[in-house]
């Protein structure tokens, strides 16, 4: 059957000045899949999500929305996208309410539809309690969920979320997570951006990884792992001489030794029979394991495969 594309962009070029910032982005989305595009900062996510949302237009490149070309159909593309992100249209003085009220009014809703309309979302979105209140007084996991219910007023079938938990503390995030899975299960078709591997992890059909403008990598999140190799099993033993006894035991199934800890690492395969014959080797040897774990590659490793550098989101989130 022929896929049924929703977004499709091609040849993505914009420059700022001097400054390249898209160069040559090719992407599409699968109706009612997700697709991340995940970059570091700087990696041009937000420009390519304003293209794409006709904020902005590109100097080269096409794009088409549901069938619509951005470039000669900017209205109909419209129709059919919610966008979310950094300069969402939040009127801090507003209640969370009102806010959902005027923008079913912006989007030509009924009034008796917009404040039905409203009352659904702020159910939806954990916001019955604070419905009320300004949005000023909202917090950052609150305030972020609003400007998600106010880009959904008008139940587009298309969303695009630009890094919609950025700055969020793990519980918040969850949620919008739970929100965003939710939108998914609807047959909403998203672009999400985010800087978060993880996140890509959980949420994505597709990922295509940006850096510096370009496309370094695109597929699902499996397929990516399995470009930076195999899971690694990893054995600690209890001292220097049961490990060198179990590196003869087990040959050259060890890739390598650190006589500081007393480990061993195996590259497998396949998990269950791999560390099974592992295993029966060391028994049979009448060798000991003190402890032992499966390691598959993480997007981070994939990251780091892939531009040579550590993800900055991560480390500063840790730090
Ligand atoms: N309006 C603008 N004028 C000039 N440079 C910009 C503008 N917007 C973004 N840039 C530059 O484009 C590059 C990509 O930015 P952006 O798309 O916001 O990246 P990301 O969203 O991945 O962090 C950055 O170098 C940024 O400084
Ligand atoms: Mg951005």
């Amino acid at each position: 059957m022929k896929k049924d594309y929703v977004i499709e962009a091609s040849g993505l070029v914009k420059a700022y000045g001097s400054n390249q910032v898209l160069k040559g982005i090719d992407l599409r989305v699968e109706r009612g899949t997700m697709l991340a595009l995940l970059g570091p900062n700087g990696a041009g996510k937000t420009t390519t999500v304003r293209i794409l949302s006709t904020l902005l237009k590109p100097d080269a490149g096409s794009v088409t929305i549901e069938g619509y070309d951005i470039a000669t159909e900017a209205d109909k593309v419209r129709t059919v996208i919610g966008l979310t992100g950094q300069s969402a249209a939040v009127d801090e003085l507003l209640t969370g309410r009102e806010n959902l009220i005027m923008m079913g009014r912006l989007y030509r809703l009924t009034k008796s539809s917009a404040v039905a309309r409203a009352a659904e979302l702020l159910a939806e979105f954990d916001l019955i309690e604070a419905a009320d209140r300004p949005a000023k007084t909202y917090s950052g996991g609150m305030r972020r969920r609003l400007d998600l219910a106010v880009s959904l007023i008008a139940t587009p079938p298309v969303i695009f979320l630009d890094e919609p938990t950025t700055g969020l503390d793990p519980r918040s995030r969850l949620s919008m997570w739970e929100i965003i899975k939710k939108l998914l299960a609807a047959g909403t078709t998203i672009l999400l951006t985010t800087q978060y591997l993880e996140e890509a992890d959980q949420l994505a059909d597709q990922i295509v990884v940006i850096d510096g403008g370009k496309v370094i990598a695109h597929g699902t999140s499996a397929e990516l792992k399995s470009k930076v190799g195999k899971d690694r099993l990893e054995l600690v033993f209890k001292d220097g001489k049961t490990l060198q006894a179990a590196q003869q035991a087990l040959g050259k199934a060890v890739v390598s030794t650190n006589s500081k800890d007393y480990s061993a690492t195996l590259i497998i395969t396949d998990t269950n029979t791999d560390v099974k014959r592992v295993l029966d080797t060391l028994v049979a040897a009448k060798l000991s394991v003190q402890s032992m774990a499966v390691h598959q590659p993480t997007l981070d490793d994939v990251f780091l495969s892939l531009t040579g550098k550590v993800n900055q989101a991560i480390t500063e989130e840790e730090s």
